[in-house]
């Protein structure tokens, strides 16, 4: 390994959530609505990885957007005319969650990606914002959802015990490995082990293991570099995981096993099946939504047996 200086994990206080995908999995709903802006319940996809970000300790949102998505930087914007009219009809409470979309430490810094050219590029567009320090990644469609500390916070405690970059795996059966970054960390101990490998979406029989890459990532700088010099990879674009694999050699990076549950809500079961899981979160839904599931898949079964 080349000499390179350990990176101070201890203050990860940048978070980079890119959102500037085309989002066609859900076309046409998001023909106008960016995908992050998706609702679970009743907050927007990027409120949930938002609000983890900032349970891990970050102040400093950069949002990686392209000129079609105003609905996300409006979103994080003062809505005047909507808390006056709040205000002045006593509701309180709903003027609160308005208000506390950025709580009032946090600031959003809204940077473009004028061409969808990948994630690995995403991020790079953040340089500017994120200098010399490391910093965290979100993708708000992987939703995680953590009875205790969430995701990013458990992957930031990691990387300043270990001094080592973090990304947050999981175990998927070995037919899909094509649909993700897949690890090799042959030296698993507990719930994390040293990557040796990194490849993108590679064909199930060639994948070096079954652990899959999902959408949290603590990175140090030196990323830049690496995705500055990473040419298309798969599917034409610009791959986070191909910059991650270069960095290898000169960065110690774990792969780490969260506790938690992931739902791909960039994939449509993967948002309904999160909608079922917060709605029997909410105390004020849960029995609702339970009685209506029955029901429902009691007339299922019994239409499909006629
Ligand atoms: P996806 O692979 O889910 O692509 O991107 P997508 O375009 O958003 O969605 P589909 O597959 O067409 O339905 C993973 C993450 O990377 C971001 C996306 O916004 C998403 O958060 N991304 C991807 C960018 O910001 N820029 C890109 O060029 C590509």
């Amino acid at each position: 390994m080349s000499h390179v200086a350990r990176c101070d994990y201890r203050r990860v206080r940048k978070a980079v959530f890119p959102v500037a995908g085309l989002g066609t999995r859900f076309l046409p709903a998001t023909k106008t609505v960016p995908k992050e802006m998706l609702p679970v319940v009743d907050r927007p996809l990027i409120q949930y990885a938002v609000d983890e970000a900032i349970a891990a300790g970050c102040d400093t949102l950069v949002f990686v957007t392209n000129r079609y998505k105003h609905a996300v930087a409006d979103y994080f914007d003062t809505a005047y005319e909507l808390e006056q009219r709040l205000a002045r009809a006593g509701k309180d409470d709903l003027l609160e969650l308005v208000r506390n979309v950025l709580p009032s430490h946090v600031r959003a810094v809204f940077v473009t990606q004028a061409e969808a050219r990948g994630l690995g590029h995403a991020v790079l567009c953040a340089k500017p914002v994120i200098g010399d320090e490391p910093f965290a990644v979100l993708l708000p469609d992987d939703l995680i959802f953590s009875r205790s500390a969430g995701a990013l916070a458990q992957m930031i405690t990691l990387a300043s015990e270990a001094s080592a970059g973090v990304i947050a795996v999981q175990d998927v059966p070995r037919e899909q490995t094509a649909s993700y970054g897949i690890v090799d960390a042959p030296s698993f101990s507990g719930a994390h082990g040293r990557i040796q490998s990194i490849v993108e979406k590679p064909k199930p029989e060639l994948a070096p293991s079954t652990l899959a890459v999902v959408g949290r990532y603590v990175l140090p700088p030196e990323i830049f570099a690496q995705l500055e010099k990473t040419t298309p990879g798969s599917g034409g674009e610009i791959q986070l995981t191909d910059g991650i694999a270069a960095l290898l050699p000169h960065q110690p990076m774990l792969a780490y096993r969260f506790d938690g549950r992931r739902f791909d809500c960039g994939s449509r079961i993967g948002l309904v099946e999160a909608t079922i899981q917060f709605a029997l979160e909410h105390d004020d839904l849960a029995e609702e939504a339970r009685r209506y599931m029955r029901a429902a898949l009691e007339q299922a079964d019994a239409e499909q047996s006629v």
